[in-house]
């Protein structure tokens, strides 16, 4: 297994350009099931998660054709089976995506089960109640869905909680159900905005993305379109937490600074200077050590579970003490064991992490679990005393695109030893 080389110490100066968001991507690439004309999708980020979903819509016969730029045409013509296999869901959890899309639009569909993973169960019984309520026939038997439907019906979904795959999954369902479909307490994520731009641009009646309620009204069939993914919120508010723990300079370009208001305020808390632009965001840190801060994730437009590992991560070098509560998933903390080997000061107490920052970590050989607390990792090797050593780097391929390409662009000293 591949691993990272960090030596810690350095200041990072630089500009780095933001990739395409993989939580918009992979559903939208889902959603391109449900047009009988080629979709093309554009600013899809090079990343082992799109190979895993174009290696699951190739197995079922769709034609996919992507250019030097990894602009993705899909055409489901010659689509011929209507299955995704465990070996490939279980890399992939977001593969579940093309449970709703399949049902809709060819009335049937076999999902492995996604397992649960280092963060949590990971359960998708509000997919499953969700479409069942919609009129799907749904038996989960031997690690399979199997899935039945003549033509979902429209129905009053109140989700029990806010679920970002669910919501889109449900959402792409009711885009070919007959009658109107409302979903309340639906997730809000720009993720989820962006893909119901999509289905909107291929046809679909979709009103109130964004909002916690949905209303979408069935029509007959969905077209073709070409969509440009929006930029990943997460992989920039990463990369300005890096510019924060290392007292550099850092500018995100191609990003929107209104998808992570609420990381761009903890930022503030922790008295580091930001700048932005309609498609940049600068954070200058130089000659200053951030202030610890409380973090309390939630659904969007609260704070980002996804940006939780890394502020643990920026904390750990902080001025004073944070507490840290992860109410999203129920293990999301995997990352503190390997930081406390760094030297980190965390005391665990169920899903809250108390901080204590100390002046400098020092180097150590960790672990990466999952694709966030593998950033966070990264993150406080760049600060650490000493060469760090991550190992099993493909949770961070999964989710980063050229992570030591671009950290290397701001100056940091990285590079991957291949396993
Ligand atoms: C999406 O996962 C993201 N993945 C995750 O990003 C992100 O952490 C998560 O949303 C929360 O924002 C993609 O979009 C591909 P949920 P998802 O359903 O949809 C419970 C990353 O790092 N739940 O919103 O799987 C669930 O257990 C990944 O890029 C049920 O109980 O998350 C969790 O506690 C990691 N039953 C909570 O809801 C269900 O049927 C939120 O999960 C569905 C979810």
């Amino acid at each position: 297994m591949d691993k990272l080389i960090i030596t810690g110490g350095v200041t990072l100066d630089g500009d780095i350009r933001i990739s395409g968001a993989k939580n918009a991507a992979l559903p939208i690439l889902a959603a391109t099931l449900l047009a009988d004309e080629p979709v093309t999708v554009g600013n899809i980020p090079h990343l082992h998660d799109i190979t895993t979903t174009m290696e699951l819509l190739g197995q079922m016969g769709v034609g996919l054709v992507v250019d030097e730029k990894l602009n993705i045409e899909v055409d489901t013509s010659t689509i011929e089976k209507f299955y995704a296999p465990y070996e490939l869901v279980k890399t992939m959890r977001a593969s579940i995506l093309v449970l709703g899309p399949l049902l809709a639009r060819f009335g049937r569909a076999e999902v492995s089960l996604p397992g649960g993973c280092a963060i949590g169960s990971r359960p998708v019984n509000l997919h499953i109640e969700g479409l069942a309520r919609m009129g799907a026939d749904i038996e989960v038997k031997n690690g399979f869905i199997h899935a039945r439907a003549k033509r979902l019906k429209g129905a009053h979904l109140v989700l029990d909680q806010v679920t970002v795959t669910g919501t889109e999954n449900l959402m792409m369902a009711a885009t070919l159900a007959e009658g109107t479909t409302i979903i309340e307490n639906a997730a809000r994520e720009p993720e989820v905005v962006d893909v119901a731009r999509c289905l909107i641009a291929m046809g679909a009646h979709i009103e109130g993305a964004g909002t916690d309620t949905l209303i979408i009204e069935g029509v007959q069939r969905l077209g073709g379109t070409h969509h440009y993914v929006l930029p990943d919120r997460i992989e920039t508010g990463t990369y300005l937490v890096a510019g924060a723990m290392t007292g550099g300079r850092v500018k995100v370009k191609d990003t929107n600074p209104a998808m992570l208001e609420s990381v761009l305020e903890k930022l503030e808390q922790a008295e580091i200077k930001l700048n932005t632009g309609d498609d940049w965001i600068e954070v200058d840190a130089r000659g200053q050590r951030p202030q610890a801060i409380d973090i309390r994730t939630a659904p969007y437009p609260a704070f980002p579970t996804d940006m939780q590992a890394q502020f643990t991560a920026l904390n750990s070098v902080a001025e004073g003490s944070g507490m840290i509560s992860e109410t999203v998933f129920e293990n999301r903390f995997m990352h503190v064991q390997e930081l406390q080997r760094m030297g980190a000061d965390i005391k665990l107490e169920g899903n809250v992490a108390i901080t204590q920052g100390i002046k400098r970590l020092t180097a150590a050989p960790v672990m990466a679990t999952d694709l966030r607390a593998s950033a966070s990792l990264v993150l406080a090797g760049l600060v650490a005393e000493g060469d760090t050593l991550v190992d099993r780097i493909y949770h961070i391929d999964r989710g980063y695109e050229r992570i030591e390409e671009k950290l290397a662009q701001l100056g940091a000293r990285i590079h991957r030893v291949p396993g």
